[in-house]
């Protein structure tokens, strides 16, 4: 009866060990990515433009009114449990105010904090992993000029299993793939620029991109929509398609649309776009708002229409 005991618990360290590998395994492959060697001096007011445009402070600022900017504490509400966004102002010690640039452009391009921890989807590295690394740099050195607000975050209230860090480990050998952003020679520099806000530091996607059974985005429909957006909202289907998606949109339409949130039936947009636009999009120069839209333009129309889900029936 012994021997036996011994044995399972034996199998349940190795399948315990074989779990961990390729949990660990990103973090243990990470070497910080090179700078160029002509790599300019951080530029606080570049960075302060790349920061808008990747919406942090869509999350990482708390609704309620008189919320300290970046000092965390919004409850994001997910299938898996409710996340408390962290505390992204320099203080010491509640918020990254301790951080190198490395820890900084590692927990953005490899979701992984400095002490080894793997990070949740749902902080959107997955989208800004393609982010340049001047941008990054840049961002960061306005991030430190930021105020400190002390802030204790609470810690999230995940279910069993989605509680456990490491299974996030797992999660991301399958389906997070880091690197920055290659541009396309064969497309024009505007199209490039584009495809780079949208895929990279906008994340568009993370909303208006359908998920899998394990939340991660559906490349083959990127863009066609998202029945389970943020906040429960629907983000629609923003390919071309005429009829599903806003194939019958100018491109004048679009980058009216990013600057004022207002659509071409008059409505204006809400809910997380409304952030989306009010904290992003309308700070962008025309130019880079002209690029989304022309990159917009030339994706693959996809049809259909995302659907609320039903309500499931109570039992
Ligand atoms: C969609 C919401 C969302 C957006 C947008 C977002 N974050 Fe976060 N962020 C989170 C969540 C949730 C976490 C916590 C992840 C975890 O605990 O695993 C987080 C964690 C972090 C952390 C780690 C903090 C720590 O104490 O370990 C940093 C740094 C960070 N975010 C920076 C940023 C920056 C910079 C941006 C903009 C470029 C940004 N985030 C945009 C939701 C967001
Ligand atoms: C945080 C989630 C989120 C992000 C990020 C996001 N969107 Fe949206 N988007 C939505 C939602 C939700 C709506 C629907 C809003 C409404 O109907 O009030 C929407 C609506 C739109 C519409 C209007 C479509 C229509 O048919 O009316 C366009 C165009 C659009 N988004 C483009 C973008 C672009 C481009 C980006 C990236 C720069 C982006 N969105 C990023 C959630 C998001």
């Amino acid at each position: 009866m012994i021997k036996l005991i011994k044995l399972l618990f034996l199998i349940g360290v190795f399948a315990a060990i074989a779990a961990a590998v390729p949990a660990f395994a990103p973090s243990l492959i990470w070497t910080p990515p090179e700078l160029p060697e002509h790599m300019p001096d951080a530029d606080t007011k570049r960075g302060k433009y790349v920061f808008q445009m990747a919406g942090c402070a869509s999350c990482h600022t708390a609704k309620a009114k008189g919320a300290k900017p970046l000092a965390g504490g919004l409850q994001v509400k997910t299938e898996y449990g409710v996340f408390v966004v962290p505390n992204i102002t320099p203080d010491k010690d509640t918020g990254i105010g301790r951080w190198t640039e490395t820890d900084f452009i590692r927990a953005m391009t490899q979701g992984l904090s400095p002490d080894g921890r793997h990070y949740y989807p749902a902080f959107p590295y997955t989208s800004y992993t393609r982010m340049t690394l001047l941008d990054l740099r840049d961002m960061w050195a306005f991030l430190k000029t930021t105020k400190p607000v002390r802030n204790v975050v609470p810690l999230h209230q995940l279910k069993f299993p989605y509680d456990l860090r490491p299974g996030v480990g797992i999660w991301k050998v399958f389906f997070f793939s880091p690197g920055r952003f290659k541009p396309d020679a064969s497309k024009s520099r505007q199209w490039n620029r584009g495809a780079y806000i949208v895929t990279g530091p906008a994340h568009c996607g993370e909303c208006h991109t359908p998920r899998n059974f394990a939340g991660a985005v559906e490349k083959g429909r990127a863009m066609a929509g998202n029945a389970e957006g943020a906040d429960g909202d629907v983000a629609p289907n923003i390919t071309p398609h005429k009829k599903d998606g806003i194939g019958d949109w100018s491109k004048d339409d679009i980058t009216l649309m990013l600057e004022s949130g207002v659509v071409p039936s008059g409505d204006a947009v809400g809910g997380s776009m409304g952030h989306v636009i009010e904290n992003s999009m309308s700070k962008l120069t025309s130019k880079d708002r002209l690029a989304i839209a022309i990159y917009l333009q030339s994706l693959k129309p996809i049809a259909g229409k995302p659907q609320k889900p039903k309500k499931p029936e109570k039992k």
